[in-house]
């Protein structure tokens, strides 16, 4: 034994591409906002705008920054103007080729987000009576009729809507959701005018069989596959499985949290979305290019988790995190 150590092996995964899988996908960081609005220990804006900024040094292009709704349903983001305020002041907000949306529930919502300069909104409504109910105190069709008239203001204006789709896979209280019901709300998603829209696995029960179905079924209601993006909560630890079958499916765009923040609060026992380092584990490991900084990604989960008080949920993250510390020591 000469006492060497041997070189460390490389970390980042080896990359093995398929055919058949997209050269480069979108991925949209909603760590600002779903990862955010239920944690209960309040985070200052000015750590919230250093979030940002650090996700859009990572190599981030698509960003969810935060929702303009009602205070009183999610204090966490109650903060939405003066954060993007602070984004704005530096050029942050508006940058080019970084896009930033803002969820906007109704007409009040989306002129504050107007106001303080939003330039991509989502609107956001149930395949469920019971959470539309939770979520937005009304009816599916109550939700759509809400959203209507907010993305008919953001039309008239040049702003593009991403159409949020909730409880596509599974709802809390009502058990299994028809895969009919998730089609014709999406229909009616892109009947007003969304320019593309996210299912979401709110609860993260996903299977991928189930994801084909529920594409199958929104494809066959009018939606071209460039306009759908996915949006899987980990509950069941299924998120990536059905990442990987929307990806054959020919879904390029895919919603992911940094660390794997987020739950909905209005969604009991859903756990946080899809960890964006597990994410770019996988894709970058299939060759797909995602233009983000795996490295700096992890740093960025880490550094807010002392604000937050917990680990990220990532096993990616914890995983990097280990082997750093066994190679510095
Ligand atoms: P409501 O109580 O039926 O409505 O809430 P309201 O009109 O009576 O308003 C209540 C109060 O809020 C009033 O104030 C309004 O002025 C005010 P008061 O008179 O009592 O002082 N208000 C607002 N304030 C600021 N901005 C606004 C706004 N609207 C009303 N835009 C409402 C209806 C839609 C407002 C409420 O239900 C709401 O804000 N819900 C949002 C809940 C939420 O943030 N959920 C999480 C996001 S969705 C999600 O996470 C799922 C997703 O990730 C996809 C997935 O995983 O499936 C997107
Ligand atoms: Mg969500």
């Amino acid at each position: 034994m000469t006492g060497r150590a041997a070189p460390a092996p490389r970390v980042l995964p080896d990359p093995h591409p398929h055919t058949g899988l997209p050269v480069r996908v979108r991925v949209h960081e909603v760590g600002p906002r779903d990862g955010l609005q239920a944690e209960s220990t309040r985070i200052p804006v000015e750590v919230k705008a250093e979030f940002c900024r650090r996700l859009l040094a990572a190599g981030v292009t698509s960003l969810e920054v935060t929702s303009f709704v009602s205070p009183k349903w999610t204090p966490q983001l109650a903060d939405a103007a003066e954060l993007m305020a602070d984004l704005a002041a530096d050029g942050t907000l508006g940058r080019r080729g970084v896009r930033s949306v803002v969820l906007t529930p109704n007409l009040r919502g989306f002129e504050r987000a107007v106001s303080a300069g939003a330039r991509e909104i989502a609107v956001f409504v149930s395949a469920t009576e019971t959470f539309a109910h939770r979520n937005l105190n009304t009816t599916v069709a109550g939700a759509v009729a809400a959203a209507a008239p907010v993305v008919a203001a953001a039309a008239a204006t040049g702003i593009p809507v991403r159409g949020y789709l909730s409880m596509c896979f599974g709802d809390p209280w009502e058990g299994r959701v028809a895969v009919a019901d998730v089609a014709s709300v999406a229909r009616r998603l892109l009947d007003i005018g969304c320019t593309t829209l996210s299912l979401g696995d709110t609860i993260g029960v996903a299977t991928p069989g189930h994801v084909l179905e529920v594409l199958d079924a929104v494809r066959a209601a009018g939606a071209r596959a460039d306009q759908l993006a996915v949006h899987f909560h980990d509950t069941y630890g299924q998120a990536l499985a059905n990442v990987y079958a929307a990806l054959r499916y020919g879904i390029t765009e895919f919603d992911s949290s940094a660390g794997g923040l987020g739950r909905c609060p209005y969604a009991a026992g859903a756990t946080g979305n899809l960890a964006t380092e597990d994410l770019l584990w996988m894709l970058h490991g299939l060759g797909i290019e995602t233009g983000i900084d795996l490295d700096a990604l992890v740093d960025t989960s880490r550094w807010l988790a002392g604000y937050i008080g917990h680990p990220p949920a990532s096993p990616t993250v914890a995983a990097l995190t280990a082997r750093r510390a066994a190679e510095v020591g």
